[in-house]
């Protein structure tokens, strides 16, 4: 029997649904229900067919009784997805058959008449078995990935996330108002996207990494309290959280102080959480950048567990040790870790550590196993001093595990704030929760050792201290900003600054970064200018949504929070995008002239 009917097509009427599988209950038992949905599975039971039919608020159980002539031969035919109406009778199901897992495991539905809707092909794999398939395939049939409640689940609450924010912001008097995506190219620290004109041969817009200096125009305009859902756009190698384009909660103020900006920052992260059941107490705990790096390794500490690094360059100034010494020598540290209990580590574990430590840019990873004495490969070359100041200083006992890593600054604190996150993940120290944190005090500037000048920490509409005006000559690596970051779990959710609103200011501090005048006026010319006509002091915030929904909803990867994400490579598998353009295309914006 065919489906399709005379004009080869599956006929177009169909029943509308009067309820929603997943809430179909006892309550309705006797009374007729129509339902709309997908076979998610199909049991053939000798005789009665049952299927389990899904729409986005769960399953039920749907019976077609053989007796039921009309329906009985399209039962035996459907397959999993395909879409059909159906209609019937709610019952209790008969005792010993109902299903706890699922909240309609009471009841069941007595088909009387069912209605094909649409087809499927055989999937390309099972939906209930896609945490195992490849995340390629899954991307590439992301339809198909999305119909999973984990995919529902993972976009409804970012729906509800966004929902919340709106209502937190609109009470507090800001206007939602929409930057252009087309735009010119400001420098955020990445690359920018870039867009031909065709009106303007030759020149290009370029795709906002974020709407930064629009929202800063904005206050100067006269608006105080904006916001915007922006989406940002950056050229830069992926990872697990960044995508090439991304979603800020993105923000800006006038008349304010750092505080006002940090406080209505961490309400508005409280106020997300709530959206999953839990209270955040505020103010958050705050750190400051230098103990951030001095005990994390970095700038966007891992609060869930402690495993702090310690500087034990001291012990070793005059050590026989050369790799110590010469370290010292050259101006670098000594920074190490202790792991309680860890003395039933394998030398082959050791040797995996010095591995990761050395892909990291380590020279190597020093590694000592507390007992009566230090048992370790170095341990020949320090002298007994030297191993008991390192065992006080690390308050070690036996069976602990002391971890050393000799470099410079940077590089100690970069492997030895990542090996700590190995460490603590395979020792299970990982506290389970959310740990929030902001981090105030951050630098002005870095060096930028490539291409030898300084560069923002934040970027370059961050507002020194007032403490700093007087470094910014004499010392601008030591100069503060009044910026501040936002941090769960080890991951930068937000972040943000007050802002230069002196135009001669904003132009010393481009002097600075090596921007020549004439090429501040080329880049920035319009921010300069605008800050020339009455310019409120202001400052903002923007919170990556794709990372908050990540962390909210417990996963680890923000492609798992994104409808339609890209891969590594920058590639969306379901669209092929980027692809070529036809050389009709090129011509038009003279990309290419035969
Ligand atoms: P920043 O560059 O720190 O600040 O970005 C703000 C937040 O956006 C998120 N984020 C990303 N999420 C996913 N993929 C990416 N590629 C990506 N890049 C950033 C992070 C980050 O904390 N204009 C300033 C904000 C301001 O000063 O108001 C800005 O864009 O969670
Ligand atoms: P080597 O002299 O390279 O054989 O190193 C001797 C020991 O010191 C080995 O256990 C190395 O892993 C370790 N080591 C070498 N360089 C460093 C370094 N920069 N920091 C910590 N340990 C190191």
């Amino acid at each position: 029997m065919k489906d399709e009917g005379q004009r080869g097509f599956i006929p177009m009427e169909w029943q509308k649904r009067t309820k929603y599988c997943g809430e179909v209950s006892v309550k309705d038992a006797g009374k007729e229900v129509v339902l709309n949905g997908w076979v998610n599975s199909r049991r053939d039971h000798g005789g009665l067919i049952f299927l389990d039919l899904r729409d986005r608020t769960g399953v039920v159980q749907v019976v077609i009784n053989p007796d039921n002539k009309d329906s009985f031969p399209l039962a035996q035919r459907v397959r999993s997805e395909y879409v059909l109406a159906v209609s019937g009778k709610v019952s209790k199901r008969p005792k010993g058959t109902e299903n706890e897992n699922i909240a309609t495991g009471q009841v069941e539905v007595e088909t009387s008449a069912l209605q094909l809707i649409s087809k499927s092909k055989a999937l390309p794999f099972e939906l209930d078995e896609a945490d195992k398939v490849d995340e390629r395939t899954r991307l590439q049939y992301r339809y198909l990935d999305l119909r999973r409640p984990a995919g529902y689940m993972a976009l409804e609450l970012r729906h509800k996330v966004v929902q919340r924010v709106r209502n937190f912001l609109n009470n507090q008097g800001f206007l939602e108002i929409e930057t252009p995506d087309l735009t010119k190219s400001t420098p955020e620290g990445a690359r920018d996207f870039l867009v031909p004109s065709r009106l303007q041969a030759g020149h290009f817009y370029a795709l906002p990494q974020s709407p930064q200096l629009f929202k800063q125009i904005l206050m100067v305009a006269g608006f105080e309290k904006y916001y915007q859902l922006a989406r940002c756009f950056r050229d830069e190698d992926l990872r697990a959280d960044r995508q090439p384009e991304h979603t800020q909660i993105d923000l800006e103020m006038s008349f304010v102080k750092k505080d006002d900006v940090i406080n209505l920052s961490e309400q508005l992260l409280a106020e997300t959480f709530l959206e999953i059941g839990q209270k955040i107490e505020v103010p958050l705990k705050r750190m400051c950048y230098g103990d951030a790096i001095k005990y994390y390794g970095n700038d966007k500490p891992d609060t869930r567990f402690d495993l702090l690094l310690s500087d034990v360059s001291d012990i070793f100034t005059k050590s026989e040790f050369k790799v110590f010494a010469n370290v010292i020598k050259n101006g670098g540290v000594i920074k190490g870790l202790k792991i309680d209990k860890a003395s039933s580590l394998t030398r082959k574990k050791f040797d995996e550590y010095t591995d990761y430590c050395r892909g990291l840019g380590a020279g190597g990873l020093v590694w000592m196993v507390i007992d009566n004495e230090i048992k370790s490969p170095v341990a020949k070359f320090l002298s007994a001093a030297e191993k008991k100041s390192l065992i006080n200083s690390f308050e070690a006992n036996p069976g602990d595990v002391i971890f050393l890593v000799a470099d410079k600054t940077e590089v100690v604190n970069q492997v030895l704030g990542s090996f700590r996150l190995l460490l603590a993940e395979e020792f299970k120290l990982i506290k389970p929760g959310f740990h929030l944190l902001t981090v105030i005090d951050f630098p002005m500037f870095e060096y930028d050792e490539e291409e030898k000048r300084l560069k923002s920490h934040h970027h370059p509409f961050t507002m020194p201290t007032e403490d700093s005006l007087d470094l910014l000559d004499k010392d601008p690596l030591l100069a503060s900003a009044n910026a501040y970051d936002f941090i769960i779990n080890g991951v930068e959710v937000g972040g943000g600054s007050l802002r230069i609103f002196d135009p001669k200011l904003q132009e010393k501090i481009f002097g600075l970064l090596g921007i020549a005048k004439q090429e501040a006026n080329d880049k920035f010319g319009f921010l300069l200018k605008a800050l020339d006509y009455g310019a409120p002091p202001h400052g903002g915030v923007a919170f990556g949504l794709d990372r908050l929904v990540m962390l909210l909803a417990g996963r680890q990867s923000i492609r798992d929070v994104i409808a339609f994400p890209k891969t590594q490579a920058g590639t969306d598998l379901m669209t092929n995008a980027p692809d070529i353009v036809s050389d009709k295309q090129l011509k038009e914006l003279r990309l290419k002239t035969e």
